[in-house]
């Protein structure tokens, strides 16, 4: 991958943003200067400074023109982190073809991880067959693991692990939402795929595996040259977050009959533009933050740990703020957890096309993410720098907006997110022990795990997940009439041809 340059990071006390990088090549052939930089090991600097930070292109010139302003990372330094890298996809109702498709994209060495939240079992879209299909994608040699959100011994082994917020007090499982099947899907990676480094999230309803392909490239790359970064500037340990924004998102425009290829979604420019003001520099407001809604982005997996994740679809708002949170509980199995988080922002050669959804939706998603930032921007530590004037005015515009857009109604409040704990507080060893040894290729019953090989679980005391599925839960899994979204998050309508007459 050949990217330009980031030039201007800011600093918020323990939150080092970055500006957006863009891909200008997807396979890129070495230059002298990456020869230079590459072959000797040597670091490309990652944000340049002074004097060389002036001779950035002109906005007319082309930056993939200009070896001196792009950095590249070639295939074996890519291949050498996705090797450790966990790709979750969340789901639910989306056909199985397009879900196959999306982990068609992901490169073979990465581990995959199906967290499903499909609201019905039978028929050639239910969670049987996204199982049977996961299993068969693995069949090449792919390691992968499908779990079902409401499986029940996912939601006890979060009781065994000390979560119990995570659980529906009504129902005994899991939390119907995106956020929440992301925090599953951290929870298996590392008690499944324990030597893995890097954990990565794509949707399921991604219409281009081709995209699917760069997005996890586009990770890899950013954790290199976040390391080549971190290496040259002596920093020992560094959380890094990479977050993609894309190319464009196609939209069917009904007034104009045509495709046309706008350039943020409608939830992201508007939680993008408020994240813009609080990360102003010198109260300058630019397009500084792209990726403020994410809902591709990747991690080092101690980060995944560390941190505390939002529900639903705040989660990836919350993200940009939770570094900068007062009064963190430190990290209980981390003595040596760092202080300093990274976020890399990569902006994608590919379009981004995937399901449509409508208005009410978006509403929902504004309301969400604005609540996550809102409930938690008086929470901001001092030393990121930033006024409690801006604070608070912020805080006041995101409540007139939701208001006046519909996002709420009268006297309400902007809805406060769930946080749930970070896992490194969690006991993940009973996690694992709940849900037991990996077998590879077992019968479909809401937890399977294909072409693992990690001797580590040859050992013969832990607890099957297939034999606890049967002799625990026969009763579940049969279709209900249960929606996979919580009342907080209603299903859209699909305007996908395939799913309609499930
Ligand atoms: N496991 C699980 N559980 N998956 C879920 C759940 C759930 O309760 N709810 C949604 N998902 C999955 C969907 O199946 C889909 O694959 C993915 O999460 C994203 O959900 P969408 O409903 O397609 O979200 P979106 O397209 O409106 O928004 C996406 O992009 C935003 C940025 O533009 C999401 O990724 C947002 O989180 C993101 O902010
Ligand atoms: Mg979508």
């Amino acid at each position: 991958m050949r990217y330009t340059l980031p030039l201007g990071s800011r600093p918020f006390g323990p939150l080092c943003i970055m500006p957006q990088m863009e891909v200008v090549e997807l396979e890129p052939r070495p230059t002298n200067r990456d020869n230079r930089l590459y072959g000797a090991s040597e670091l490309s600097g990652l944000s340049r400074t002074g004097h060389q930070s002036q001779r950035r292109p002109q906005h007319n010139q082309d930056p993939d023109h200009d070896a001196e302003s792009t950095v590249a990372v070639f295939p074996d330094e890519l291949d050498r982190i996705l090797e450790k890298l966990v790709i979750v996809v969340p789901c639910k109702d989306e056909p199985v073809d397009v879900i196959r498709g999306v982990i068609a994209g992901i490169p073979s060495r990465c581990a995959v991880i199906l967290v499903s939240n499909c609201s019905h079992k039978h028929g050639e879209n239910g969670w049987e067959a996204q199982e049977r299909m996961l299993a068969g994608c693995c069949a090449w040699g792919r390691e992968g693991c499908f779990v079902h959100q409401q499986y029940p011994g996912a939601a006890m082994a979060f009781k065994e692990a000390g979560v119990p917020e995570i659980l529906d007090t009504a129902s005994g499982r899991i939390r119907n939402g995106k956020g929440e099947g992301m925090y599953l899907g951290i929870a298996m990676a590392k008690s499944y795929f324990p030597h893995h480094q890097y954990i990565g999230f794509i949707d399921a309803d991604n219409r281009i595996p081709g995209s699917v392909v760069e997005y996890c490239k586009a990770y890899a790359g950013g954790f290199a040259l976040a390391q080549r970064s971190a290496a040259k500037s002596g920093t020992e340990h560094e959380d890094v977050m990479v977050r993609i924004s894309w190319a464009s998102k196609p939209k069917y425009s009904a007034s104009t009959g045509r495709i046309e290829f706008v350039q943020q979604g409608r939830s992201s420019r508007i939680i993008n533009s408020f994240l813009n003001r609080l990360f102003a520099k010198a109260g300058q407001q630019d397009e500084f933050i792209t990726t403020g809604n994410a809902g591709e982005h990747a991690m080092t997996m101690e980060m995944a740990l560390k941190m505390r994740m939002a529900n639903g679809y705040a989660i990836e708002p919350f993200q940009y703020i939770e570094p900068l949170l007062r009064n963190k509980i430190p990290s209980a199995n981390l003595p040596n957890a760092s202080q300093t988080t990274r976020i890399v922002q990569i902006k994608t050669a590919n379009p981004h096309l995937h399901r449509e959804t409508g208005d009410e939706h978006i509403i929902k998603m504004w309301a969400a993410g604005l609540g996550a930032l809102y409930h938690h921007l008086l929470g901001v530590d001092s030393a990121s720098g930033l006024g409690t004037t801006t604070l608070a005015t912020l805080r006041k515009d995101m409540h007139r907006f939701a208001l006046q857009n519909g996002a709420i109604q009268g006297q309400e409040e902007l809805p406060r997110p769930n946080i749930y704990s970070s896992l490194d507080n969690a006991d993940l060893d009973s996690f694992r022990d709940v849900l037991g040894e990996p077998c590879s290729g077992h019968v479909y019953g809401g937890l399977g795990f294909y072409g693992l090989v990690d001797q580590a679980w040859a050992s013969s005391g832990t607890n099957s997940p297939a034999s606890q599925s049967t002799l625990e839960h026969d009763s579940w899994g049969e279709d209900d009439q249960r929606s996979s979204a919580s009342s907080e998050e209603e299903p859209e309508v699909l305007s996908d041809s395939s799913k309609q007459g499930e």
